[in-house]
């Protein structure tokens, strides 16, 4: 069975990160859909943000991976949109957390804050944990409404 398109999108501050959640990704049988960016050069992160809510938008990923130095910039940029709930996380329980009470659709993770292992534990774990629904998809719902205040 094919396993869902993960997106991967960082700026320069995550592409070590990004490189590392690839290999994993792919070693774990899971599409890879790299939305860059594809060198050290100094980017800006908000546009990598954008490009990942596109595909997320079009279907042409299902979940998605952002980093960047400290990944607070980037779950910014990527929180106006609103079919997009990114977590910044930075350890098990937050990749936990996310997605049982929240049903983030993207994790983020700061490629200067968080170390290889811890990154890629909150990796499998976002993608392994189900949305646990209930009262909780009433608060998600509540989310998108909010975005019109
Ligand atoms: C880039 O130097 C850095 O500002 C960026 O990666 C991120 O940490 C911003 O929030």
């Amino acid at each position: 069975m094919t396993k869902d398109i993960i997106a991967l999108a960082s700026d320069h501050g995550g592409l070590e990160m990004k490189a590392m959640v690839a290999a994993l990704l792919q070693e774990k049988g899971f599409g890879v859909l790299d939305l860059g960016a594809h060198d050290g050069q100094s980017v800006d992160y908000p546009d990598f943000a954008v490009a990942m809510a596109q595909v997320l938008k079009d279907g042409r990923a299902t979940r998605g991976v952002l980093m960047c130095g400290s990944g607070i910039g980037i779950s910014i940029a990527a929180n106006r949109f609103a079919h997009v709930r990114a977590a910044l996380v930075h350890d098990s329980y937050g990749a936990r957390m996310c997605r049982l009470h929240n049903d983030a659709n993207v994790l983020v993770l700061g490629g200067r804050t968080t170390g290889p292992e811890v990154a890629k534990e909150c990796v499998e774990i976002f993608l392994a944990t189900p949305f646990e629904g209930g009262r909780h998809a009433r608060r998600v719902a509540k989310l998108a409404e909010n975005g019109q205040a």
